[in-house]
């Protein structure tokens, strides 16, 4: 008698529980879910397009401009009367010009040593020896690339085809890509494409 009445004594204590807390099989309700595990579903959060008072972002938005120039593809060289350097690769006669259009100073070849080092270096190498180079010249990728990776330098008895190229043809190259190399028009503004080559014609001077 006694273990009967305690044991219905838990049973409805059950019951009741399982009612309040609302999870009772078929049961409807218009009330939220009572949360007996919070699971972080509530904690202090900025909401898109609200105001904050957090004094680290003055203008009051939640929400971040976007970054400008992200990929920092604008390079602002003291241009002048510089021709549009994007036609400026051919010549009227279609060419290549042998003359690179933006003047070269310290800033630019850091930007074109930067550019380089992100872009080209993977597969030419740091020193722009190429993928295949004995003395490990080479880039991660372009050492595992099917094709021969062309050095960038001058190579007694070598043909130097590439080394030889003019300017106007290495930003060819760039743009629009050759053979298995990827083009780079896309992800590298014109005037970094200039300094690329500058920073290319700079590597070359140290081997020659
Ligand atoms: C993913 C690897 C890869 C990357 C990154 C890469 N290249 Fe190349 N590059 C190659 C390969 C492979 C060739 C040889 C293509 C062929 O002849 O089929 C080549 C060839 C060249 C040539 C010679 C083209 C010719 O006429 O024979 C130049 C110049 C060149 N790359 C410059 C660059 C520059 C500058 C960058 C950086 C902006 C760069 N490459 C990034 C793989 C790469």
């Amino acid at each position: 008698m006694k273990l009967f009445s305690a044991r219905s004594a838990l049973l409805s204590l059950v019951a009741v529980a399982t009612a309040l807390t609302g999870c009772m099989r078929g049961g409807t309700s218009s009330e939220p879910p009572v949360h007996l595990v919070l699971d972080m579903d509530f904690q202090p959060k900025l909401r898109a397009q609200a105001k904050t008072e957090f004094a680290g972002w003055p203008d009051g938005r939640s929400m971040r401009a976007p970054v400008a120039d992200p990929f920092g593809k604008t390079l602002v060289v003291a241009q002048g009367s510089l021709p549009d350097p994007k036609l400026a690769n051919r010549t009227a006669g279609n060419a290549f010009v042998t003359q690179n259009p933006v003047p070269v100073d310290g800033r630019v070849l850091a930007r074109g040593q930067e550019m380089f080092d992100i872009h080209c270096a993977v597969c030419h190498g740091y020193s722009g020896q190429g993928g295949n180079h004995p003395q490990g010249g080479h880039g991660l990728v372009g050492r595992r690339w099917p094709v021969a990776i062309p050095n960038f330098h001058f190579v007694d008895g070598a043909d130097n085809r590439v080394p030889q190229m003019p300017d106007g043809e290495f930003f060819e190259v760039i743009t629009h890509g050759k053979g298995t190399m990827p083009a780079y028009g896309a992800r590298i503004g014109v005037e970094d494409r200039w300094a690329i080559v500058h920073y290319i014609r700079a590597l070359q001077r140290l081997s020659k």
